[in-house]
């Protein structure tokens, strides 16, 4: 379905070293080589990687060709090949009417009002966790906003089904990214049944995980209702024919859920904290906010939308450093995005990494400046067809749980502006760490008094 009267021609292409193309830059920053390349030779690119080769797109009107006019076109396809054990057939990697009869059955539970009647217990959850991060304390940040959100899914999925030990399962969770951060972008694939060590540590991962949803799911249904994500799960149905959902689907989206929901937002409070540590007159001016908002009384649901210096915080260390900063699609067939050919079954990363640091739409791009969202909108989720903002994607896949992380993510800034200031130790030596998302290493910090 090549566009008629647009002359396509090949996007510039990237060599690098002989034999492995640019798989070393990729694997040592790929987010840094990306967008250093996107600088030099445009949105559009390819890369070699070994003896095939990567599309880079990152223009706003690319992603809108692909994941708004034709996204029937661009679906996951086999771009998630990797990760479908563990995740099924749930909702990241999923297209056509099986994603869409699940989306919707799903979309109640993850609706702006359901989410804000959560608000309290996100508090309560952030309150605990603090309480192992007294002022004085060296801490880890990334380490820190893992186990929150952990504990956040956990609480606001399960309530208390999870039981004390946890330890197993987050195992499984971190060897799982490591998993997939180690293998995203090798040039050839390696089989997941050859019997290596590190297919053998993820096929247990996967187990421990099935089993634990396995075993919740089970005591719930033969025990009393509450009001949780799971059980709202349990009784959705699809609203056009009333149907629930099949056991192995519904444990697809459970796994998912905690997947994909935790990782994500560990990282964005990761570097929001990162930023703040860099920048201690916006901290001061979170803190300010939410004292005259809530000093004397946990955060409520309204009030989310009424910080908006907080919000806008978010926003922007959202915009620089998006924890989801590349995926991927896969062209049915042949097709052309600005005028470059992409061929059928070819696969498109999208990059929002750089699509957040075009000059062209954000001056002084690599610059943390939370007024920018401030003077436009400071509640700004992205994901319309203008797509220069994309953190939680656009278009019909984009992010259900967007309106969960903002939330939780407000209601641990709100905490921590009256507990502590987590300041980085050494926050010039921060850099990129990418797993199954982008987050951030060298996060040692001591959490201080504010002043
Ligand atoms: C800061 C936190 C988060 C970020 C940056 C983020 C980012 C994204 C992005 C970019 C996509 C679109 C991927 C694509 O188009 O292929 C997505 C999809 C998705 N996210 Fe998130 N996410 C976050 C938090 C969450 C949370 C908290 C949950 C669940 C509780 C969640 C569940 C999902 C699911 C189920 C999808 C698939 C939606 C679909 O295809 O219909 N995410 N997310």
């Amino acid at each position: 379905m090549i566009r008629a009267m647009q002359t396509v021609s090949e996007a510039p292409e990237v060599r690098g070293v002989p034999g492995l193309g640019c798989v070393p830059w990729m694997i040592s920053d790929g987010p840094a080589f990306l967008l250093r390349t996107a600088r030099e030779r445009g949105p559009t690119f390819r890369a070699r990687m070994g003896p095939g080769s990567m599309l880079v797109v990152s223009h706003p009107a690319d992603l809108r060709t692909i994941l708004h006019d034709h996204a029937k076109n661009f679906v996951r396809g086999n771009t998630v090949d990797l990760i479908r054990p563990l995740l099924g057939n749930g909702l990241p990697l999923s297209d056509g009417d099986f994603w869409l009869k699940q989306r919707r059955t799903m979309q109640p539970a993850f609706n702006r009002g359901h989410i804000q009647s959560l608000t309290r217990l996100m508090g309560e959850v952030c309150q605990r966790r603090l309480a192992d991060a007294p002022v004085g304390a060296t801490i880890d940040v990334h380490q820190f906003f893992t186990l929150l959100a952990r504990d956040m899914i956990v609480e606001t999925m399960f309530s208390d089904s999870l039981g004390g030990d946890t330890r197993a399962i987050d195992t499984a969770f971190m060897t799982i990214s490591e998993f997939t951060g180690s293998r995203a972008f090798l040039p050839v694939r390696i089989p997941l049944h050859w019997p290596l060590p590190s297919n053998k540590r993820f096929h247990e991962a996967v187990r421990v995980i099935d089993e634990t949803i396995d075993r919740i799911v089970a005591r719930r249904k033969g025990g009393e209702s509450r009001d949780d994500l799971l059980d709202a799960l349990l009784h959705a149905r699809d609203p056009e024919t009333g149907e629930p959902m099949q056991q192995r689907h519904l444990r697809d989206e459970l796994v998912t859920i905690f997947f994909a929901g935790h990782e994500t937002t560990a990282n964005l409070l990761t570097w929001t904290c990162v930023e703040l540590s860099r920048h201690p007159e916006w901290a001061r001016r979170m803190r300010d906010e939410v004292l005259a908002k809530a000093s004397d009384r946990a955060l409520v649901a309204e009030d989310v939308h009424q910080l908006p210096v907080t919000n806008a915080i978010l926003r922007e260390a959202l915009r620089l450093h998006p924890p989801a900063w590349i995926f991927a699609r896969q062209g049915i067939e042949d097709d052309a995005l600005s005028g470059v050919r992409v061929r059928a079954r070819e696969v498109a990363l999208i990059c929002p990494y750089i699509t957040h640091r075009l000059e062209e739409f954000w001056p002084d791009p690599d610059v943390f400046d939370p007024q920018r969202f401030l003077d436009a909108n400071p509640y700004a989720m992205g994901g319309g067809r203008d797509a220069h903002y994309v953190p939680f994607g656009s278009g019909p896949h984009v992010c259900i749980g967007n309106h969960f992380a903002i939330t939780e993510a407000v209601v641990a800034l709100a905490a921590l502006a009256k507990h502590g200031r987590f300041s980085l130790l050494a926050p010039e030596r921060v850099t990129n760490k990418v797993g199954a998302t982008l987050s951030a290493s060298n996060t040692a910090a001591r959490v201080k008094p504010w002043k």
